[in-house]
């Protein structure tokens, strides 16, 4: 997507989105996610964080924290993300988020946060007083990271649309009090993808923090354990392959089959009438399968090293636009700089 600047000069539209180190990335995260940038890069200037700062707002182990950062750039990058064409860095290494999360808390409001979903859900399971700030004020530094970079979209799954809205009504919120100063941005979600749902109850989305590994397909799951969590993977009454509403788990069988086969629902549907779960569910283990195999063995040829230096001359990159967005910003509000 490109858009004519005051000086005519064609400049290609921003994309950001940023995915948590903590737990097992799984289909979810790609079918939502990953997928879409892997598209969208060719088309937008892209920006995809890694987002360090979000994940400790729940404990993580440190050991852990510092091998999921880098794991989740190796799988950027082993899911088709071009370091030479999008630009990958941990938020952390770029201070002006934290900085201009700090500056969005004066604007934001606690009616604003109350109503988050993601925090609701998150919270649920703890004492009013024992939940993390942190987690409450989770929104406003993922706006944060939107923001700074004027960001015309963000592609990711349907769960993060009610946090775009947050950013984009910041945006409007400060743009109003002290000028143009952000770009409004839209959400960006992938069709069938937008939501794939827990294997184990599908009323619940995929999740990184669900209690069972039955919940989902690691993307680092081998065929084995694919082929069993397949298996295990809850049905719907009756035994005929069809995709409809009233058969929300069959529904989301045939959405991942579909996704990651490239084959239509009819043809899946026409594949399968006479037979019933067994083969189906076969053959979808085969082509989840299929699927992880190369991606898998890409992932394990990227090593550590490689994963640092691209993270690290990505920050290199992207320090100097977050700067000047921030000198903007502070020169608004009447800030020294
Ligand atoms: P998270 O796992 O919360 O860090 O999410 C990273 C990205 O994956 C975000 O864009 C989410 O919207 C997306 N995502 C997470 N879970 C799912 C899911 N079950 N279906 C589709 N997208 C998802
Ligand atoms: N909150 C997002 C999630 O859990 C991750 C995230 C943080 C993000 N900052 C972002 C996504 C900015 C898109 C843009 O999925």
């Amino acid at each position: 997507m490109k858009t004519i600047t005051e000086k005519n000069k064609v400049t290609m539209q921003r994309i950001f989105s940023g995915i948590q180190p903590s737990g097992n990335l799984h289909l979810g995260n790609y079918l939502g996610a990953i997928k879409q940038w892997e598209q969208l890069q060719y088309e937008y200037e892209s920006i995809f964080c890694i987002v360090d700062l979000h994940a400790i707002t729940v404990p993580q182990d440190p050991i852990e924290l510092r091998k999921k950062t880098l794991e989740v750039a190796k799988i950027y990058l082993a899911a088709g993300v071009n370091p030479d064409k999008a630009t990958l860095f941990v938020q952390s290494q770029v201070k002006e988020h934290t900085e201009l999360a700090w500056i969005l808390n004066t604007m934001a409001r606690l009616g604003d946060l109350e109503k988050m979903t993601q925090f609701k859900d998150k919270s649920a399971k703890s004492e009013k007083e024992t939940v993390g700030v942190g987690l409450f004020d989770y929104p406003v530094l993922m706006a944060a990271d939107i923001l700074l970079y004027d960001t015309a979209l963000v592609p990711v799954g349907q769960d993060q649309i009610q946090h775009i809205e947050l950013a984009r009504t910041l945006a409007k919120r400060f743009n109003a009090r002290f000028g143009e100063t952000f770009t409004v941005p839209q959400g960006k979600l992938s069709d069938e993808g937008a939501l794939i749902m827990g294997l184990d109850d599908p009323t619940k989305k995929m999740s990184k923090s669900a209690a069972s590994e039955y919940n989902y397909i690691s993307l680092t799951d081998e065929a084995e354990m694919v082929r069993k969590k397949i298996k295990k993977a809850v049905t719907d009454s009756g035994s005929e392959i069809v995709y409809s509403d009233d058969k929300p788990a069959l529904k989301n069988l045939i959405n991942i089959y579909t996704l990651l086969s490239g084959k239509t629902k009819e043809e899946i549907a026409k594949l399968y009438q006479g037979k019933g779960y067994g083969d189906f569910k076969n053959d979808l283990a085969e082509v989840i399968a299929n699927f992880l195999a190369p991606f898998q063995a890409r992932l394990k040829n990227i090593s550590d090293d490689e994963a640092l230096a691209i993270l690290h001359s990505g920050a290199e990159k992207i320090r100097p636009l977050a700067q000047k967005k921030m000198q903007a910003v502070k020169e608004r509000m009447g800030i020294l700089f």
